[in-house]
């Protein structure tokens, strides 16, 4: 059965486990594992803009003995000129790895019921749950085992990064609490899936409008652009919309004393977060772009063995 990445829940918590421990394997080694070798073709369609999703997925397709194939926005009949479905028939006699940056979810959960090729999800309006492979990455590396710790979340908490930082966080047995203002807080239905995860993992979901509710002794302290591709219409609205959920100095004196601050990038320091803190001791924001990489090779190496499409030595 072919396995695709669309949301972060597509990983069991036990699958979660094993992809995190085939990045670290493959950023000690980082050409050891070739499932691509060949070379096969994966392809990277964007319909939004990118940097380090694009230079990730690239580099990673390459370091897995692929070849990317990288399709910029309206470079394709895809969207205009040719269905979802009929793209996805073509894509599967052609290239391994179908990997989509798109506005709805349901785009891609088309893509992924006529391919039989894996689809990952490089950012929906939804979700970014490649993103979070790479932050739970990081937050491994930093402070250890990652079930019981605690994860705080300010800002645009409707938006893709924090739905993913609910699901993915809980999945991983952490406790996440969600912060941002009335009308901007997670779906219920993406809440109740948490939930449901949360009990299976131990994790727990907090769901606030009080920043310090959430930042309270938090291991983790996470934020995102308050203005998401798509929204450069609500700028200034937006900017004094989320004003009291910034992770600034008096924010993070709030957290576990050596709590580390996470920011997917891009980030604009005069609005969620303060140069203070995204320049600070405490910033592993670096560490979080290095690891879209070695987190993406990994779930495409385990994604094509679950799918049958390459050697289970592979990635051995
Ligand atoms: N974090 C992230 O996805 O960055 P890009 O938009 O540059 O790909
Ligand atoms: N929420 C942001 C994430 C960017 C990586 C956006 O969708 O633009």
């Amino acid at each position: 059965m072919t396995r695709h990445f669309l949301t972060d829940l597509d990983l069991s918590p036990e699958e979660l486990g094993r992809v995190l421990t085939l990045a670290a394997a493959m950023k000690a080694a980082p050409y050891a594992i070739t499932p691509l070798a060949g070379p096969q073709t994966a392809a990277v369609y964007f319909d939004k803009t990118s940097t380090r999703t694009r230079i990730s997925f690239a580099a990673g397709i390459s370091a897995l003995g692929g070849a990317p194939l990288i399709i910029n926005p309206g470079e394709s009949q895809l969207g205009h000129k040719e269905s979802i479905s009929d793209t996805a028939k073509v894509l599967e006699r052609m290239v391994s790895l179908i990997i989509w940056r798109t506005y709805e979810q349901s785009g891609l959960e088309e893509m992924a019921a006529h391919s039989r090729v894996p689809v990952i999800n490089a950012l929906s309006d939804d979700y970014h749950p490649c993103q979070l492979v790479a932050d739970l990455l990081t937050v491994r590396e930093h402070l250890g085992e990652l079930t019981g710790r605690s994860l705080a979340y300010l800002g645009d908490a409707a938006n893709n990064m924090a739905n993913s930082y609910l699901l993915a966080g809980v999945n991983a047995g952490m406790d996440v609490r969600i912060a941002g203002p009335e009308g901007y807080l997670p779906a219920e239905e993406i809440v109740s899936a948490a939930r449901v995860r949360a009990a299976e993992t131990g994790g727990s979901v907090t769901i606030t409008t009080e920043a310090s509710e959430a930042l309270a002794g938090a291991d983790v302290v996470a934020t995102d652009t308050w203005i998401s591709m798509g929204q450069e219409d609500e700028k200034e609205q937006r900017l004094q919309l989320f004003g009291d959920y910034r992770v600034d100095a008096a924010a993070l004196a709030q957290a576990a004393e050596g709590a580390i601050v996470l920011h997917c990038l891009p980030a604009y320091r005069e609005a969620e977060i303060s140069a203070e803190v995204i320049d600070g001791p405490q910033s592993v924001v670096w560490d979080e772009a290095e690891n879209r990489l070695h987190a993406q090779k990994a779930l495409m190496a385990w994604l094509l063995v679950e799918s049958g499409l390459a050697d289970e030595e592979t990635v051995a």
